[in-house]
């Protein structure tokens, strides 16, 4: 008999139903997509659904400041700044953390980015999350010097939150209509899963898709949803009129 691996439920429909339940528990997920597509507010969604749950969230900005992420989030009914007030969820600048711990403001050398590496990592052991995001992964590749310090950084990131019992979501900046899922091409193969979210024009409309690329440890969907935006709902996502494709 195959036993099932326990699952982290996002809260998002569909997402929960493509993946027969939710994200397998420890996994390492990048969420990809061009710039405005909602990689962002799928990542807080994921974490304050957690906190309904019962689950502890931390979110790490290394984009947008948190005083501008938390105005941008609130205007959607699944944010509530109580959930911060509570200790359930903790936002916390990436680059404060790093500037105060005096590392390097351009590249980190290996020292500095296992410093890095041990802080997020107590942050979480500390906080005992539950769910994680590094929002973006990408800028925080760029302080990395080379390919083998990034492959280092995400593979031990995520074998420690594994550890932790921690379900990480690490959001992927690419430019549109690249076929990678990923800037430097490393984060796609090490993550476990990705989630790709795109652009796609349809009679001069833009329109957001969704689609689940790959899901380490279980079978899941492939195929392509309408992601909407919305203040009630947050992200929601229909299936796509195969006539309208
Ligand atoms: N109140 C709202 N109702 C509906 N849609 C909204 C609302 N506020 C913002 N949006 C949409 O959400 C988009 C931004 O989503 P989000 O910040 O999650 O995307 P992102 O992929 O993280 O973007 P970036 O690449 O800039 O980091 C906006 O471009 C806008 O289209
Ligand atoms: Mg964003």
């Amino acid at each position: 008999m195959i036993v099932e691996k326990p699952r982290c439920k996002t809260g998002i429909d569909v997402l929960d139903s493509e993946l027969n339940g939710g994200i397998p528990v420890g996994s390492t997920i990048l969420v990809s997509g061009g710039s405005g597509v909602g990689k962002t507010t799928l990542c807080m969604q994921f974490l304050c659904n957690g906190v309904k749950l019962g689950d502890k969230g931390v979110f790490f900005t290394a984009t947008e400041t948190v005083p501008k992420l938390k105005k941008h989030q609130n205007v959607f009914d699944f944010f509530d700044e109580k959930l911060i007030k509570s200790g359930e969820l903790s936002i916390i600048d990436l680059w404060s953390i790093s500037d105060r711990l005096g590392l390097s403001p351009e590249r980190y050398n290996l020292e500095e980015a296992n410093i890095l590496f041990e802080v997020i990592r107590d942050i979480s052991k500390e906080l005992d999350a539950k769910r994680l995001v590094i929002d973006s992964i990408t800028s925080l590749c760029y302080r990395l010097q080379t390919r083998e310090m990034i492959r280092e950084f995400i593979f031990k990131l995520g074998s420690s939150l594994a550890a932790l019992r921690c379900t990480t979501l690490l959001t992927s900046e690419v430019p549109p209509r690249v076929f990678q899922y990923s800037q430097y091409e490393i984060e796609e193969f090490i993550a476990d899963g990705i989630i790709f979210l795109e652009d796609v024009e349809r009679r001069g409309d833009l329109i957001r898709t969704f689609q689940i690329v790959k899901m380490r440890g279980t079978s899941h969907g492939r195929s392509k949803f309408v992601l909407n935006i919305s203040e009630k709902n947050g992200i929601e996502l229909a299936p796509m009129l195969k006539s309208h494709v």
